[in-house]
């Protein structure tokens, strides 16, 4: 008899216990301390003269026999509406030193050369007026990176002037000539890119002498621009990483901030900061396996550090936060892709950018403070893109999912999570198994994203919510069968977010995460 029930206990075990025990954490939310605003220009995209970024990736023209808008693909337009970005930085970048706008407007465009990326022909085809309308189709704003390196600030300030005046100047009934006669919005300005290295090599010095030019006299003339609510923001070129030039130069620019006068200001300091671990990039994107994982999302913890150095400094010259830190390049960036042109940046997109995107995301959301604006580098066929296209094909990468899933954080208010993180371990690379955030989104509702960094190990999260009474949690869970997993033309569907819910055990929810996966839940009451 004692036998039997034995058995009897075993083959119930066996039935009933999960292959692999799940580590359980728990997770409390308290909502009365909701605080700060997560700016939703955190989720910004950048698109460059690059590759295939622009011409092929959004610009086909519109003779193609590719489904197009006025020459803009209706696919890539389609599906990045889902994504409801709230700007694009154009048109670079290092090329945007070496912009000079006049090339892309009027019916005959100057053909010339992108020395940056590959040295190939630049046809102009794609240039203020198809921006915008690209702008005007996806529902974003326009930040427009203006050329401090080679260019002047009398050809910037023509340019703002033709954009946004509604007065009858001559540069707008050139405006006007050209399609548009209504101004348009500008809602972001760049004030050079990288001035430190490709765009000059300028001392802090230097750039501070041009910026301060720039500032003054490019204008934004849109009448609907003027109130201080929905003035265009300058953002001056700011750090590329941790290293003493790009502290000083953070020092140089938010010392001459604080001493400012009326006739220059800034709202935003720009940062860069690849995922890279060593340069030239040589991680390759696809065909990895758990070590580069591992050290490829221990390296993009980094830009934690990153923003709290830097913000550090800011906080020094300007503690009321007035200027934002706006890390309007970042992303994962590898080798490129063999055959490919390597001016072109090509390179895929696996299940490890989903989770480096949230990583990075939830670290910008803690620090919303100060980080009001973020660019992912970028935005179709180069880097860490959203999209990819071939000719008429176009698939959506595990990154296009995250900035889908985390659509409700958008200008949500941030609540503070306290959790264990624990540890996953890869031989004797150690990483935050867990990580988390909350916010109350503009619906009203709490919600919480959960990522299980650890590729071998399920969690259970058990929720302690303090503020509400939860009855149930449910959104969506994107994981895929091996780290490297990428979506492709043929198989489109690898990584691809599925639903999940939160199941009520002992009157608390819990949900169960899958090894390496980005869960995103909203709370019902
Ligand atoms: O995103 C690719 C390049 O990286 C940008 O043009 C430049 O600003 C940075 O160095």
């Amino acid at each position: 008899m004692r036998v039997l029930l034995a058995s009897l206990t075993l083959i119930s075990t066996v039935l009933t216990a999960p292959s692999v025990v799940a580590q359980k954490v728990q997770l409390s939310v308290d909502v009365s301390k909701a605080g700060t605003k997560i700016d939703r220009n955190i989720f910004g995209q950048f698109a460059e003269h690059l590759g295939h970024g622009i011409y092929d990736g959004i610009w086909v023209g519109p003779d193609s026999t590719i489904p197009n808008t006025r020459g803009i693909r209706n696919d890539v337009v389609a599906a990045l509406k889902e994504l409801k970005v709230p700007n694009v930085r154009w048109p670079g970048g290092c090329f945007a030193d070496e912009y000079h706008w006049r090339n892309g407007i009027g019916p005959q465009r100057a053909v010339t050369l992108n020395p940056n990326w590959g040295g190939v022909i630049e046809p102009n085809t794609f240039g203020t007026h198809e921006f915008m309308d690209f702008l005007d189709q996806i529902g974003a704003e326009a930040y427009v990176s203006v050329n401090v390196g080679s260019g002047t600030p009398h050809e910037a300030a023509d340019w703002l002037e033709y954009m946004t005046t509604a007065q009858p100047t001559t540069l707008a009934k050139e405006r006007a000539a050209d399609g548009r006669p209504a101004p348009y919005k500008v809602g972001y300005l760049g004030i050079g890119n990288e001035s430190w290295d490709c765009g000059g090599n300028m001392t802090p010095e230097y750039y501070l002498d041009q910026m301060k030019i720039y500032s003054r006299f490019v204008r934004n003339y849109n009448p609907e621009q003027q109130d201080r609510q929905k003035q265009m923001l300058k953002i001056a070129v700011g750090p590329g990483g941790g290293e003493p030039r790009w502290t000083e130069w953070t020092e140089a620019i938010m010392k001459a901030y604080q001493q400012h006068t009326w006739s220059w200001d800034i709202n935003g300091l720009s940062m860069h900061n690849y995922t890279v671990v060593k340069w030239p990039p040589s991680y390759t994107s696809v065909g990895f396996g758990e070590t580069e994982y591992a050290q490829i999302l221990k390296s993009t913890l980094d830009m934690d550090d990153l923003i709290t150095k830097h913000s550090a400094i800011m906080d020094k010259y300007d503690p009321e936060k007035k200027v934002a830190l706006v890390v309007d390049e970042w992303g994962g960036w590898y080798a490129p892709l063999p055959g490919s042109n390597p001016g072109f940046l090509v390179q895929q997109n696996s299940l490890r950018d989903a989770i480096l995107a949230a990583l990075n995301l939830n670290i910008f959301a803690r620090h919303a403070d100060r980080v009001r604006g973020a660019n992912i580098a970028q935005m179709i066929n180069v880097l860490q893109a959203m999209i990819l296209t071939d000719k008429e094909k176009m698939v959506v990468t595990p990154t296009y999912y995250v900035f889908k899933m985390y659509v409700p954080f958008q200008d949500s208010t941030f609540v503070p999570v306290t959790f264990d993180v624990g540890t996953y371990t890869h031989a004797d690379i150690r990483l935050p198994r867990v990580d988390a955030i909350a916010a109350k989104g503009k619906d009203g509702k709490l919600w919480l994203e959960v990522t299980n960094v650890d590729p071998n190990e399920p969690v259970e999260i058990e929720l302690n919510l303090a503020g509400i009474t939860a009855k149930s949690a449910m959104g969506e869970t994107l994981t895929a069968p091996k780290v490297d997993s990428i979506n492709t033309f043929d198989a489109p569907n690898t990584v691809v977010p599925k639903p999940i819910s939160a199941k009520i055990q002992g009157g608390k929810l819990t949900l169960q995460l899958e090894p390496k996966s980005v869960t995103v839940v909203v709370v019902e009451q």
